[in-house]
């Protein structure tokens, strides 16, 4: 499973991106009014970064407005993703911005149907958002093992990959790879959690102490 991070906190990706574990990263308008500062610069140092895909997405509704955003966004980097929302017009955008060889994340899914649209468009990704059909009491991981099965039934016409996105905790996480999912975008306070087991540190703190009584030291030979 690939491993993106959902911010556009330049100091978070940087950070992050050091420990090698980073595949890409994904923002959407309220990540970068969170973070501030200009949104081309902002995006142009994200890929910088990171040698993986980097989602950034169009504000336009209309399909035209969108293709000419996100045909400018492409020219930002090689390894730039454009985003443009599961509408009519947003299909529309993708299938011509894949036509022209642009990567496409179509974003906002919290249905299979949209999901199987997003493929026919020629989507790179689709984005099913589960923790925000969760916070309406429905079942986001429900919807993933959904898309992840209808697509497994189309091997030959159907390369759009599954992108677990609005994740709320480790769970969804490990529940989306249980399912198959091709790409999980994380926030980075989750991915951190990620390695978090209180056993893990109770365990080092055994082995460090059982070790300063033996007075040795790894390097010292
Ligand atoms: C990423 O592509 C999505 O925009 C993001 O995961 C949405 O997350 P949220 O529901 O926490 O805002």
């Amino acid at each position: 499973m690939k491993f993106f991070v959902d911010t556009a906190d330049i100091a978070e990706i940087r950070d992050l991106a050091a420990t090698g574990l980073l595949d890409g990263v994904t923002t959407n308008p309220s990540l970068v009014a969170k973070n501030g500062g200009d949104f081309f610069e902002v995006v142009k140092e994200i890929c910088a970064l990171v040698s993986g895909p980097v989602s950034a997405e169009v504000t336009a509704i209309e399909v035209d407005a969108m293709v000419a955003e996100g045909r400018k966004l492409a020219e930002i980097a090689p390894n730039i993703t454009v985003k443009v929302p599961l509408t009519w017009d947003g299909l529309k955008a993708c299938r011509s911005l894949a036509q022209g060889g642009i990567k496409v994340n179509v974003t906002l899914c919290f249905s299979s149907a949209q999901a199987l649209l997003a493929a026919k468009a020629g989507a790179t990704f689709v984005s099913p958002f589960v923790g925000r059909l969760d916070d309406i009491g429905q079942n986001g991981m429900a919807l993933i093992g959904e898309i992840c099965t209808i697509y497994r039934n189309y091997p030959e016409t159907i390369t759009t990959q599954v992108l677990v996105a609005s994740i709320r905790h480790p769970l969804h996480v490990i529940e989306a790879a249980k399912l198959g999912a091709h790409v999980a975008t994380i926030p980075p306070k989750i991915l951190r959690l990620l390695v978090a087991h209180p056993l893990t540190d109770k365990g080092l703190a055994a082995f460090l102490a059982d070790w300063e009584k033996t007075g040795q030291a790894i390097l010292a030979r």
